[in-house]
């Protein structure tokens, strides 16, 4: 297992020691997936629904998972209520399919997917392990960590499921005079590149100050400042990202994804309980298919960048359903010692995003 330690901030939980070396990640052969003949969905949008009640979710038993991390580990660390397990993700136009491991991993065989973003890549990737282990429990799995990569390797199947923790995607650099973030500049494509698949991720690190936030300088360009507008860096940094994928991603062979915005519940007034200031006493989610707090900015952004590329990128758009489970995160109920209103428990919401992309992997 990867090993982590707790500490003040819910997003610093990537602290990753390494153990082998990062050749295993091109140890596995590569066949195309079917990147030109993506059906499409018809009428039905996947991602417009409500949650209803399903006694045969969740998909797994938490305790039976070998890989799931204190952070998301909501029933080992107390969470009493069990509501928050028990719901399946219905769009209005169809059904979604549910999870089927085996057939998962049968698909991908031979191939690499790849997560790549912050603590909210880390949940989904948490969740697939789960999921996967679900499904193949005696399976050999390898687990190999270096510096800033994670992986597991499905044995049998020669499938590779890795997470790249990167807050930003573009650049962080340390020179003389402290660390600068760089929105033009992202140095890590030659190890997206060797992806079948690749699901894209980052937001919740734009907008941290102080302590929190990583970087002491931001440049844009030939400018480098001490700080400017976060959504314009936020906005550029998706740009070139965007760019990466427009000319050195090969989407023949690489099918490439972007997470939408992964909401927090900590503003009771978003969905009409002002006063409410995070989400320790949630256990059903909104019931109906519309937030009331409507959608964060982050995700125009998103929509926007998205909709100017050349190069096709499907949006996994889980902002909207995950704004309605405020029922879902842990709370106290995790192995740090502060609340958390960001993350989502294990088994748990993220397992409804792993079968979208399952479903979006179909098509
Ligand atoms: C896994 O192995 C155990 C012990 O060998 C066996 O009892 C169990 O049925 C196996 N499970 C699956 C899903 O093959
Ligand atoms: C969480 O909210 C409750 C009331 O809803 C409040 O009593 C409690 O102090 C809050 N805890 C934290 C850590 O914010
Ligand atoms: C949500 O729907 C359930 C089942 O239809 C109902 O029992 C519950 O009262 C509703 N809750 C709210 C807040 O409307
Ligand atoms: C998500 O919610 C926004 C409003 O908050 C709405 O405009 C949009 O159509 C919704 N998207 C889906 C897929 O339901």
């Amino acid at each position: 297992m990867a090993q982590s330690h707790s500490s003040s901030s819910p997003s610093s939980i990537f602290v990753i020691i390494a153990i082998a070396t990062c050749s295993v990640f091109l140890a596995v052969p590569s066949r195309a997936l079917e990147a030109g003949s993506r059906a499409e969905k018809g009428s039905c949008d996947l991602y417009a629904g409500s949650w209803v009640d399903d006694e045969s979710y969740p998909l797994y038993d938490s305790g039976e998972c070998p890989f799931i991390r204190k952070e998301f580990d909501c029933q080992k660390y107390g969470r009493s209520d069990h509501f928050y397990l028990g719901y399946r993700w219905q769009p209005t136009g169809c059904d979604l399919p549910r999870f089927d491991g085996k057939d998962f991993l049968e698909r991908l065989r031979g191939k690499k997917i790849m997560f790549v973003g912050d603590s909210l890549s880390l949940n989904i990737f948490d969740s697939l392990a789960c999921l996967l282990h679900a499904a193949v429990p005696n399976a050999t799995i390898t687990q190999k960590t270096q510096r800033d990569f994670t992986m597991y390797a499905f044995e049998e199947y020669e499938v590779v499921v890795a997470l790249h923790h990167s807050l930003f995607l573009v650049d962080v650099d340390v020179e003389p005079e402290g660390r600068v973030l760089k929105l033009n500049s992202i140095k890590s494509g030659e190890i997206w590149r060797e992806m079948d698949v690749l699901v894209f991720n980052t937001w919740q690190w734009w907008n941290r100050r102080g302590d929190k936030q990583p970087w002491d300088y931001v440049q844009d360009g030939v400018t480098v400042l001490k700080d400017m507008d976060r959504m314009d860096a936020f906005h550029t940094a998706l740009l070139t990202w965007a760019n990466w994928v427009d000319t050195q991603a090969d989407t023949e062979k690489t099918r490439v994804f972007f997470q939408g915005v992964s909401p927090s519940h900590y503003k009771g007034e978003e969905w009409h309980e002002p006063g409410v200031t995070n989400c320790s006493k949630e256990t059903r989610p909104i019931n109906g298919t519309t937030y009331p707090g409507g959608l964060p900015t982050a995700s125009l952004v998103i929509n926007d960048v998205l909709s100017g590329m050349i190069k096709p990128v499907t949006l996994l758009d889980i902002t909207n359903l995950s704004q309605l489970r405020k029922d879902g995160h842990p709370g106290m109920h995790n192995g740090l010692d502060h609340m958390d209103c960001t993350h989502w428990c294990l088994a748990g919401v993220p397992d409804t995003w792993n079968e979208l992309l399952y479903a979006e992997l179909q098509s």
